[in-house]
Order: C-alpha cells, then structure tokens, then sequence
C-alpha cells in the first residue's frame, strides 16, 4: 500500500470550543478510551444507562458464537421510545425536532410531541394494513419529514424497515423488496430535486411488477399529481393522508429484544449482488446514542444538519437514531445544494441559524468549484462544528472547508465508518483531538484498529482491520450467513473484522485511510460495486466481457471507467453506447453511470484469464503501466492504452 500524502499541518480545537465540550482535552479523551478498551463490557454498560429498557441486560457482550456477536442479550427495548417518548416528559416535549424545507422553499416544524403523535398515527395505519412484528417494510421516499416518520413507525412496531435511496432504478428497488420478502412498500407520488418531480410511485409501479410478496403500497402525497398521474391500485395502494387520518394517537411501543432485527441496508459489495446489511436493535442504539453524543458534541441548544439521504446510512444513524436519541434540533432538506442557485446550503444554514454542519467531501469540492461568492453572501457565523463523512476528503478540500465554511473556528470531524459499522469508528474529537487536514485520526471508544498485511503482519501502511466488536457493528447479511463470515471475518482467521479499507499510521499514531483496497468504487460516496456494473453490462447481447474500475475525479472523488469488448463481428457505435448507459439508468440508477466506456477488442489477463483491473487503472490514469509481465497477451493492453488516449 502506497501512500502519497504529506500532509503536516495540525490544528488544535479552539480552546472556546474545548471548554464547553463533552471531551475537552486529550488526558480526557485518553482516559475513556482505555477504559473503553480494557473493560468495553463496564464501558458499554454505563453508556447503555443513558437510554430507556424496558427490561435491563443480563449480559453486555456475547461472543460464544461469534462472528455472530450479541449485545445487551435480556434486554428489552425499543430505539423509536428512545428517539421518541423519552422527551415528552421534559422540557424537550416542545422542543423543534424537524425543520424541514422542500427544495421549492415550503416549511414545516415538528416538536417532540408532533412527532410522537404523527409516528403513532403512521405506526396504527401500518399495523391496519397487517404489517407485525419481524416483516419487512420498503421505504422509498424523497427526503420529507415523513421519510424520517416512517422509519420511526416501523421501529416502533418492530418492523424490518429497507429504505431504499430514491435515486435507486425500479429493477433495483425489485431486488431489494423480493431479497427480503417485503410486505409493503412507502413511497410518495413524487420528489422535487433541481426544480423537477421524480415520478416516484410510477417507478414502483414498475418495480412491484414481478414482486410478490408486497400486499399494500403507501403513498405520501408530495408532487400533488403534477406533472404525471399517479395511478392508484385499488386494495394494493393507499394514501398516507387518508390511512393515518382517524388513527389513535398513541401506538404504545413494541418491546423489541436486544437482538431483535431493526432494520435492512442493501450496500454494494465486490460481487453482482447488493447485500442486505442487518442491524439489531439495543447496540446499534447505544452506539449511535453514544457517537452522537461525543462527536457531534451535541447540546440541547445546537441546531445540526446533516446533508445526507435517509437512503443511505449516515441518514440512518446522524438523522434519524443518532440524533434523535439526542433530543436534537435538527434541519432536513429535500433538494439539491445547486436549486434555485448554488447559495441554497449557505441560505439555510443562515435562516435557521445551524450550529452543526455534517456534508460529504463530493460536496464540498462541489462548493469550492462554484466559487467563495456563494458562502460569502450569507452569515455562516452560527457554525460551530463541522464534518465529512464517505470517502476520503484531499487536504485542498478540507483547508477551504476549514477557513471558507467555519472561519477557522470549527474543529472539522472527518469520520470514517461504513454501514456495516453502524456508527463512526475512526474520527477526531471535536474539542480534543488536534486535527490534520484529510485524516480520520483517532479511534471512537471502544474500537482498536489495527493496520495489517494480508497475512495479518502488523505494518505502518497496509489493510485496516478492527479487533474487537462494537455494539454498533452489523449482524449479517439477510439471508446469507456464509457470505457474511466469507466477507468479514475470514481474512485474518476471525480474529479481526476486514472493513475492505487501505490505511497508513503516521508518527503520531493517527489513521489515514487510503481507500477501498477491493473492488468497491466510491463515487460522490456512493459505494459501487465495479462488479455490479459488469454484469448489467454483458447482459447485452453483444458484449462479451466487461471490467470496470475505478480511477480520481476531481469533484467525485472517484469516477468510474468501463472497459467493454464486444462479441466479434458485432459493431460497436454510439446506438450501442447508449443502450448501454440505459441499462445502467434502468439497473442500477442514474448515479451509477461511468464517466467513460471504452470498446476494446480484448482486456488484458492473466494466463490464467484472470482480468488485470490494475493496468486498467494505469490506463485509465494515464500512469506508467505496471508490471506486465504476467500476461498472457502484453500487446492487448498497449493496444488499450494507445486507443484511451485517442479515443
Ligand atoms: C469510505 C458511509 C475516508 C470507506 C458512512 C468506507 C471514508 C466506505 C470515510 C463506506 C472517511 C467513509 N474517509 N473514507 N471519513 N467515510 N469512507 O457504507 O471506503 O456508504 O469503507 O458508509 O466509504 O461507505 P458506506
């Protein structure tokens, strides 16, 4: 593993900030987390007061059949009482929960106590329609407060909720929904995004066509039937206004066991097939509890926004049960940074004066592009505490984040995790841990990680690897134990989990992560898997053979760059290009489209036809091609190399 950062520049938190944090000193910080290693049982124990049970642990962490770790076994609880009903007896009970504004600048607020009252009516309607405990719901919503409310409901009564990002194509929503047996799907008749409505429902429509097991479609009134009908099927499809109106507003809460099943995230992996990530009820909550708590340093009077979709896990876990764990003040907005104009995020941060900023590093190379003049023309000076989250973030990036966006008195938290970690793993403390431009740093409580060789040789810059469980780790993937314990915990003889990420240590102990170390791109921190796109790809009838990869995009992070060969005699034009970039819109999504196709003859393998993804990405880079002695054919790639560049 190759590391090409140099990066020297330090900044220590402000000491204003410090003062007042959760952590404010690395002694303190230090203190913690030996604890947290030494005793992580003790550790997660005290932090699991912090919430409500209906009935207490009777052990912290079960390891004896690991790699399937249990937390909190005994226990009873439910994660929405705790986002919920635990801050209606309290000042809280009136507190703003959502500030939420479409992207055509509607508004709306809901208190503690609407939120309740609304989640308990959604949660009565959808047990109406049958939904139980243990089945599985579908959500797939634009970024309205019923997203969040949804979610809510579905934990409340201890349903399995999938929300699926309504970027997503309706052959993806189908795989999803017919993976996990899905009973019901929520969805809205549409969504604004840059001054247009994405007809959601007709893309369901199109998607519950070979779905069976879905017996009841929800749908949230949203785009108001303009531009496009929304056709509703009598006894399948029903709208929310009209399910929830005369509900009881109250729903009392399941109680959910500790390893009761919370919810499903489909993420991209190094094969064809997305995996249904599992998450559990008691330790995903204290983890996202506690994450919230320390990193966000959140206080009762901040006002936090993060910018992520609820369809991705950062939604989950910093919208949803992080912060409303939290008792939170928190912004939702539906729309694009650029809609009306590429001032919006500034002009929201102003109007409702945010304290706390979480963004994507796609973002904020987006923002430096489109210029000073659009943060400039708003008072930015409510922030207090800045971060980025999914993927690595360039030091140019995080300097004009630094200085542009927080004035130089922001301590930005950089936070490395994944969904299958549930909650942040390597990230600074906002008011202790000095911070270096691009870098993760420190781990949370509880993690140790640990940076390896493939033969599990500890090492400065080579594979990161996590040693022990954590409460907030995944349980599995659905319906798939072998390819769980194949992807996570073989690599080093189950001794440690393998997370799939590069990373570096430097001379004060700090972790840099260097990306994917497999065959997952990350795009605009969008995980895609470069096989997934392969094998959309040679389903058209004259493609032999694709290989995808992934290569740096200056405002995505990574693009990605598809080699296709066509079967022989089969021409290869622009109809075919475009039929191709379809079937990804149709397959996958939008968001997924490569930068480049390319149509070659042959791609360079191995004698034994193993495909050499690393000349491709040499290629495609424009580097030096590497060593090629190994194949079995050296003329194809500089064949390749010579048609990348003319082409
Ligand atoms: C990458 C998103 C560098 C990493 C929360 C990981 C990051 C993958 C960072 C997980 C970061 C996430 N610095 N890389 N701060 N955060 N990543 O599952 O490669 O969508 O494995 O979770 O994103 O993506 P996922």
């Amino acid at each position: 593993m190759e590391s090409v950062s140099h990066e020297n520049r330090k900044f220590a938190p402000p000491a204003a900030f410090a003062e007042n944090a959760h952590i404010g000193s690395m002694e303190a910080y230090h203190a913690l987390y030996e604890k947290s290693i030494k005793d992580p049982e003790a550790f997660w124990a005290e932090a699991a007061e912090d919430l409500h049970w209906f009935k207490k642990w009777d052990t912290v962490l079960d390891a004896s059949e690991a790699p399937f770790y249990k937390w909190f076994s005994g226990a009873r609880t439910n994660v929405c009482y705790n986002c919920v009903d635990r801050h209606l007896e309290g000042p809280n009970r009136n507190k703003a929960a959502i500030l939420w504004e479409g992207e055509p600048g509607e508004t709306r607020m809901l208190t503690y106590q609407d939120v309740h009252r609304e989640v308990c009516k959604f949660a009565n309607g959808l047990k109406q329609l049958g939904i139980k405990k243990g089945d599985r719901v579908a959500i797939y919503l634009p970024m309205v407060p019923e997203l969040a409310l949804a979610v809510l409901a579905c934990a409340r009564i201890g349903a399995v909720h999938t929300v699926i990002f309504a970027g997503f194509s309706a052959d993806s929503i189908r795989d999803r929904v017919n993976d996990c047996g899905a009973k019901c799907v929520i969805t809205a008749d549409g969504g604004w995004r840059r001054g247009r409505v994405l007809p959601l429902k007709n893309i369901v429509d199109e998607a519950l066509v070979g779905a069976e097991t879905v017996t009841d479609v929800v749908i949230v009134k949203r785009a108001h039937g303009d531009p496009f009908p929304c056709h509703v099927k009598e006894g399948r499809d029903h709208w929310y206004h009209r399910l929830v109106q005369d509900q009881p507003i109250d729903c009392p809460c399941e109680e959910m066991e500790a390893e009761d099943m919370l919810f499903l995230l489909y993420t991209s992996g190094t094969t064809g097939k997305p995996k249904g990530i599992i998450h559990t009820t008691a330790g995903y909550m204290v983890y996202t509890h506690q994450t919230t708590k320390y990193i966000f340093d959140m206080k009762p009077e901040d006002v936090y926004w993060c910018t992520a979709d609820v369809g991705w896990v950062t939604g989950h876990s910093y919208i949803v049960y992080g912060p409303m764990q939290c008792a939170a003040t928190q912004i939702i907005y539906e729309g694009a940074p650029d809609s009306p104009d590429e001032g919006r995020f500034w002009d929201i941060i102003e109007k409702y004066r945010a304290t706390i900023f979480y963004t994507a590093p796609t973002a904020i190379r987006a923002f430096m592009k489109w210029g000073d003049q659009w943060p400039e023309k708003h008072d930015l000076s409510s922030l207090r505490l800045l971060g980025t989250v999914g993927e690595p973030i360039n030091p140019e990036a995080w300097m004009w984040y630094h200085k542009t966006i927080g004035a130089e008195k922001c301590p930005i938290v950089d936070t490395w995790w994944q969904t299958e970690t549930g909650g942040h793993m390597l990230t600074p403390m906002p008011g202790a841990t000095p911070t270096k431009p691009g870098c993760a740093t420190v781990p949370f409580f509880g993690i140790e990680p640990a940076i390896l060789t493939d033969d599990g040789e500890a090492v400065e810059a080579g594979i990161l690897a996590i040693k022990q469980p954590w409460p907030g780790m995944l349980r599995g993937i659905y319906g798939d134990e072998q390819r769980y314990k194949d992807t996570y915990w073989c690599k080093w003889g189950g001794k440690y989990y393998f997370p799939g990420d590069g990373a570096r240590r430097d001379e004060d102990g700090y972790v840099w992560i260097l990306g994917r170390v497999d065959d997952v791109v990350n795009v605009s921190g969008h995980r895609i898997g470069t096989a997934e796109l392969e094998s959309v790809f040679v389903e058209h009838k004259d493609v032999a053979e694709s290989a995808v990869v992934g290569v740096p995009h200056e405002i995505k992070g990574q693009g990605l760059i598809a080699f296709v060969t066509v079967i022989k005699g089969r021409s290869h034009d622009d109809q075919l290009l475009k039929e191709l970039v379809s079937m990804i819109d149709k397959s996958i999504g939008k968001f997924a489209r490569p930068e480049r196709i390319l149509f070659s003859n042959d791609l360079p393998k191995t004698r034994s036809g193993k495909i050499m993804r690393r000349l491709l990405r040499d290629i495609a880079e424009g580097k030096k091609l590497g060593n090629t002695s190994t194949l079995a054919d050296p003329s194809v790639v500089e064949h390749l190399r010579r048609q990348y560049e003319e082409s």
